[in-house]
């Protein structure tokens, strides 16, 4: 059997860095909040308003090539997970091959908020297993400070910008995704969404005024939710498959907040010490955490470790996915 495996991931955020403190001088927010409610830290803003998301996701997939050692070239398809897009058409997905020179590929983009990469992973990865395609990019990533309202401290303290991105290629020796768990609820929608923009309600100067072009968030709805799901489906994944808490070497969830990944991971019965977390430095980058985190600790996983990713998020979407790490980084 064909499985999909991940043969390389890259990285990219944006230089500048924002601190709770730099929040603080122009919202009413204060450092212990921010950290005690979140972890959060700092997160990474763009500066410069010619940049968008492919622009962040086209660093990634470049370094993704290098690390591989391919050319842009060979890469079939390329999905791009993300509700930042550049513009509405064409997709960012598009533009990243464009940037990267990636001429024989085709791509689309996944709308699946914070679950955007798992998502984008799971869908990739039939591509590979059915042996279509042998170079599958998939990036998450989102530019989350182009719809955030700095004046809403209830939102503006939380987001931050950063791409990610891994390749997916054939393995034959029994490593790769092994197995995902996928759901959505468009119940939840009316919990976090970006109302303005859309069919729904088309730019205009109401819902300029009416601040509707920013990520709107009822904070303990979505939080309420996603602690009960992040465990339900991690837990599930693990049943389905009869996995125990030792077997998991790696349990990689989502940067929303860090009293929801405690809760997860509790859970599953594992300790913080198999839990990658980086959403002190980053913040929560919306399809980009997942990728982010790879990258961060690709260093400590080792070919044949047992990964969970999971994630919660708009849509209501979300899931995990249970994957056998395929190579040890140098
Ligand atoms: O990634 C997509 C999925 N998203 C998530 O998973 C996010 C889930 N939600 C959360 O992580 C949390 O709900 C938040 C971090 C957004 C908020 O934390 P919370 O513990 O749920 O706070 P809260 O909304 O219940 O607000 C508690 C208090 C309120 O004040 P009062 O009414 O108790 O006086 C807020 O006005 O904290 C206040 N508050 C703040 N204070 C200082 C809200 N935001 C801030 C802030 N700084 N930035």
């Amino acid at each position: 059997m064909i499985r999909a495996a991940i043969t390389a991931v890259a990285g990219y955020v944006p230089e500048n860095v924002m601190t709770n403190t730099d929040l603080e001088k122009f919202v009413d927010t204060n450092d212990e909040w921010i950290t005690s409610r979140t972890g959060i830290k700092e997160r990474r803003i763009e500066l410069d308003p010619t940049k968008a998301t492919s622009d962040m996701g086209a660093e990634a997939v470049k370094l993704l090539c290098k690390k591989r050692h391919i050319s842009p070239e060979e890469i079939d398809l390329l999905i791009c997970g993300t509700v930042t897009p550049d513009m509405s058409f064409p997709s960012t997905s598009n533009l990243i091959c464009a940037k990267v020179g990636a001429k024989n590929a085709w791509g689309f983009d996944l709308t699946a908020a914070c679950s955007g990469f798992i998502y984008g992973l799971a869908t990739g990865a039939q591509f590979i297993e059915t042996g279509r395609h042998k170079k599958v990019v998939i990036v998450g990533a989102d530019m989350m400070s182009r719809i955030l309202d700095f004046t809403d401290r209830a939102t503006c303290v939380i987001f931050g910008d950063g791409a990610g991105a891994v390749l997916l290629e054939p393995s034959e020796d029994g490593l790769g995704m092994q197995d995902f768990v996928l759901h959505s609820d468009g119940n939840g929608g009316k919990h976090l969404n970006m109302p303005a923009g859309g069919s729904l309600h088309p730019a205009s100067h109401d819902t300029v005024n009416n601040k509707m072009h920013y990520v709107y968030q009822e904070g303990q709805a979505v939080f309420k939710h996603a602690v009960y799901a992040m465990a339900e489906v991690t837990t599930s994944i693990m049943t389905k498959n009869k996995l125990t808490a030792n077997d998991i070497k790696w349990l990689v969830p989502h940067q929303a907040n860090k009293r929801i990944i405690e809760a997860t991971a509790e859970r599953m019965g594992i300790g913080p010490d198999k839990v990658m977390m980086n959403i002190e430095r980053y913040g929560n980058t919306t399809a980009g955490t997942l990728p982010l985190l790879l990258w961060d600790y690709e260093k400590q996983i080792k070919k044949g470790d047992n990964l969970i990713l999971s994630a919660f998020g708009g849509g209501f979407t979300w899931g995990s996915i249970w994957l056998k790490w395929s190579y040890d980084s140098k």
